[in-house]
């Protein structure tokens, strides 16, 4: 479904990425890891189109998306939760998931889903989210991205900086998610709950991928402790 081959990308004359490769197949969870700096963020902007790769090729069902900008790259099917929780914050809850919504016909992600994946914001439905707290936010944000009813949803750090209780109910949704067969890409900080939802794992290190496996090679706290020095 995602192809990524090669990638280089840049912030300015800045080389982050130095030929970053992997691919993710229909209805795989992966988990793109690695310590702070080594380019997680940089990847998956490269995939949504807010930054071009100066070299490489990244196609999506078979389309070159690489090069395309951020909103064609929504059209084509990729959703992205960005890091650091962004919603429009003078908009209603029920404003920031229309918003953005793109219709592809037949049964897609409606408001009410939402509302049914994140029952905490049936009642805040009217509410601004500037008066949101952080956790119930990043349920708007993962519902926007919803919305535009993606193939390849992309969460990048999403429950970062939550309590427990709320970070425990946007992992919810995500294996909710997961096991509905939608494609996930994932950045987390907890090793264990990726341990459990993804297929498949993805290291970075400066820039280029270090190491490619599953979630049973990980599973063992020597191995992973090499791998991820954590
Ligand atoms: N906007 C930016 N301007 C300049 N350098 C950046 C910017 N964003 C990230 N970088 C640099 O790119 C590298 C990769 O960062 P990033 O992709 O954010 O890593 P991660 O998400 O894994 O923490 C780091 O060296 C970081 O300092
Ligand atoms: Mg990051």
């Amino acid at each position: 479904m995602l192809d990524i081959q090669s990638i280089e990308t840049f912030h300015g004359d800045a080389q982050a990425l130095f030929g970053v490769s992997f691919t993710i197949a229909e209805g795989e969870v992966l988990a793109l890891l690695g310590r702070n700096g080594m380019g997680k963020s940089t990847t998956v902007e490269s995939i949504a189109g807010l930054l071009k790769p100066r070299h490489g090729t990244i196609r999506f069902q078979g389309q070159v998306i690489s090069g395309k900008p951020a909103h064609l790259v929504a059209r084509a099917g990729i959703g992205l939760v960005p890091e650091g929780r962004r919603v429009f914050p003078n908009l209603s809850v029920r404003e920031n998931l229309v918003a953005t919504a793109i219709s592809r016909g037949g049964e897609g992600w409606t408001e009410d889903r939402v509302y049914d994946l994140f029952p905490a914001l049936t009642k805040l439905r009217d509410r601004m989210a500037a008066n949101l707290s952080g956790g119930e936010q990043q349920m708007v944000a993962v519902g926007r991205a919803l919305m535009t009813n993606p193939s390849l949803l992309i969460l990048d750090e999403a429950t970062e900086g939550l309590a427990p209780l709320i970070r425990e109910q946007i992992w919810a949704a995500i294996r909710q998610l997961a096991v509905g067969k939608l494609s996930i890409l994932v950045i987390d900080k907890n090793i264990e709950s990726l341990l459990t939802l993804a297929h498949r794992h993805v290291v970075l290190e400066k820039g280029t991928v270090s190491w490619t496996g599953t979630s049973a090679q990980l599973a063992d706290g020597d191995f992973r402790h090499r791998i991820l020095g954590l």
